[in-house]
């Protein structure tokens, strides 16, 4: 989606820095989505934050930085494979999860040991994260309510959070749509392989380009290991008001009709050509019809975005044709799951698993 949005201005940015040096709450746009700011520092600033969303205090935010100079700060330990793809794909949309170094307030990491870090790679965040102090960065988690849909454009913030957050700096429609890729290190027995890496959350980098940069040394948590602490990774997430079920194509057209029969409003989410004998019955019927790009980066970009449009037209449910099970595909299928109430559960594709990642 194209957006004519201006950016935030140079004093809009110099006056969000200054809130947030004096213990605002700011919401600034990312590439990935519109995250809800607070000074590390700032104990009542953060502690807004988890009350704005509604989030349980124990879930952790992640720090968003200004460059990897820094690292070494936030952070007491830093392995190589971190400092790898901090490097190939910071600033980006890569959350790395890493034992705190003292500088990080345990209000920030619900008392865990470890720290979210991230570079997000959107000129108005850098350019916020740059005229804070030296020693300054940004706990933000998503700036929506806990459990509900990310915001992908300050309208989204505004409809949502309104007048509970101090300023909301304008970025425009996020490039990458969904969540940052969260990564995690195992410890590992051998010298050599001292940890490996481990995606906790898929998101905004494929898995294919994590793979490559580290030789295959990286593995997808199974679902039962990913950390409770991790709220993306609660069944339900990421979740619009209207129900949604997710189903593989061939059912689609079936359950449509059971539930058009029962008289509901249906919105009806799609991305294959396969539909083209129903397309005239959805275009006369109670139905409104979505097709999404065929491409995961396309889709992924609009989703969000969809689901809110859609949750505004106060229709009875919502029925998603599953995308293809392909290993590009995981973070949108994740979200959808997520989603989801009815639990179709996919796994990492296999192909993945057997041939992009080793160990
Ligand atoms: O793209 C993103 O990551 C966005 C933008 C604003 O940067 N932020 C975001 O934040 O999605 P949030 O709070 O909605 O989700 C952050 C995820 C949560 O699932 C949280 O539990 C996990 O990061 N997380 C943060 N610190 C962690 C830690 N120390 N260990 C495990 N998970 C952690
Ligand atoms: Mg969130």
């Amino acid at each position: 989606m194209t957006t004519m949005a201006t950016l935030a201005s140079r004093s809009e940015i110099a006056a969000a820095a200054a809130l947030l040096s004096a213990g605002g709450v700011v919401a600034f746009p990312t590439e990935t989505v519109y995250g809800l700011g607070a000074e590390v520092s700032s104990p009542s600033a953060v502690k807004r934050i988890f009350e704005i969303k509604g989030r349980p205090f124990d879930h952790p935010l992640i720090v968003h930085i200004a460059d990897s100079s820094k690292l070494q700060y936030w952070a007491e330990e830093v392995p190589e494979q971190a400092w790898l793809l901090a490097e190939r794909f910071w600033p980006g949309p890569l959350t790395l999860i890493l034992p705190r170094s003292r500088h990080i307030p345990e209000n920030i990491t619900g008392g865990q040991d470890t720290v979210g870090l991230r570079v997000p790679n959107h000129p108005v965040a850098l350019a916020l994260l740059n005229a804070l102090s030296p020693e300054g960065a940004l706990g933000a988690p998503s700036a929506n309510r806990f459990g509900h849909v990310s915001p992908t454009t300050a309208a989204h913030v505004r409809e949502e959070l309104g007048d509970s957050v101090d300023m909301i700096l304008e970025g425009g429609a996020c490039e990458v749509g969904l969540e940052s890729t969260i990564v995690g290190f195992e410890a590992q027995n051998s010298r050599k392989d001292p940890s490996r890496a481990i995606i906790l959350r898929p998101g905004g980098i494929p898995l294919a380009a994590l793979a490559e940069a580290l030789n295959g040394n990286i593995a997808v948590a199974e679902k039962q290991n990913r950390t409770p602490r991790v709220p993306g990774a609660l069944a339900s997430h990421y979740a619009p008001a209207t129900p949604l079920e997710l189903w593989h194509g061939e059912y689609l057209p079936r359950r449509s009709l059971e539930l058009e029969l029962k008289g509901l409003n249906l919105g009806i989410v799609t991305w294959s050509d396969q539909f083209s004998a129903q397309l005239n019955h959805w275009r006369s019927s109670n139905v409104t019809r979505l097709s999404m790009p065929p491409e995961p980066e396309g889709y992924g970009r609009l989703l969000y975005a969809t689901l809110r449009r859609l949750d505004n037209e106060r229709l009875d449910c919502l029925l998603v044709e599953m995308p293809p099970d392909e290993p590009e595909w995981l973070a949108v299928v994740d979200r959808l799951r997520r989603a989801s109430c009815n639990n179709i559960w996919i796994d990492v594709p296999k192909n993945f698993k057997d041939e992009a990642v080793h160990g």
